[in-house]
């Protein structure tokens, strides 16, 4: 179900965490959202779920990109993105008031589209499609479902209380899996493989589909290395879709 922003079950610090956990997988998520960034200048960005804005910050302080505008519906979050400064709209994809033809890139990073109902997903790839200037791009950033680390998420979410000490090997320190706390899951509720966002997009009149991949290995040695991205879908644990208006 759609979020109000309140009880969505995101903690600041636990959120935060996330970033710092993993160092190597975050430094690869990052090159796979700049790369995907840059297939075009970026022009006139909008960025939809960006949590604290930890990614925004990184590509401002790297690459000198600043985002023009951020959607963000968490109570919880938004003040962290506020802090640094970033020009936010407090609510959801679904209910922005998009202008026509008014941004060059739209993107979700972090699988933030899959906190959308399956139902109005469509609506919503309409409205940012109308939203975006001739050649402009929707990027899409994500956990594939049919990831080994997809697989193993998607299964904590859907039996959350399952002994969850069997997958500390597989999971530790991945995002929302929060092992120490046994909290809840907050990882985007809804999960489809990587040709079911390519017919949505398609059917949305989306044209000239590229795909980025990174952080290949399985769960265990996903940290052991960063991992610059790759052409393709099949095999990524973190897969970037980018989509283009002609
Ligand atoms: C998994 S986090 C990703 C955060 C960040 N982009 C990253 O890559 O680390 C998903 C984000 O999407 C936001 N979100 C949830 N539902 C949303 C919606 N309907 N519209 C826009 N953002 C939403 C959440 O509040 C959260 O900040």
């Amino acid at each position: 179900m759609t979020t109000d922003g309140k009880n969505d079950g995101f903690e600041l610090d636990r959120f935060e965490r996330h970033y710092t956990e993993r160092p190597n997988v975050t430094e690869s998520r990052l090159r796979l959202i700049w790369a995907a960034l840059t297939t075009k200048l970026p022009g006139r960005t909008l960025s939809i779920g960006a949590g604290t804005g930890d990614v925004e910050a990184a590509l401002r302080d790297r690459f000198g990109f600043t985002v023009d505008t951020i959607i963000e519906p968490s109570e919880a979050l938004l003040p962290a993105l506020r802090s640094k400064g970033f020009n936010t709209y407090a609510g959801i994809a679904e209910d922005y008031p998009y202008e026509p033809q008014t941004f060059d890139t739209i993107y979700y990073n972090g699988s933030s589209f899959g906190f959308i109902d399956d139902e109005n997903l469509e609506s919503t790839f309409t409205k940012n499609y109308e939203a975006l200037r001739p050649g402009g791009r929707l990027i899409l950033s994500d956990v594939p479902k049919e990831s080994s680390l997809g697989i193993v998420l998607l299964t904590i979410l859907n039996h959350p209380d399952i002994d969850r000490e069997p997958y500390r090997d597989l999971l530790k320190g991945t995002a929302f899996f929060d092992l120490a706390d046994g909290g809840v899951p907050t990882y985007k509720p809804n999960w489809h493989v990587i040709p079911y966002y390519i017919d949505v997009l398609k059917r949305v009149g989306f044209t000239n589909l590229q795909f980025k991949q990174t952080v290949l290995a399985n769960t265990t040695y996903q940290d052991d290395t960063v991992e610059d991205p790759v052409p393709g879908y099949d095999k990524g644990n973190y897969v970037a879709i980018i989509a283009e208006k002609a």
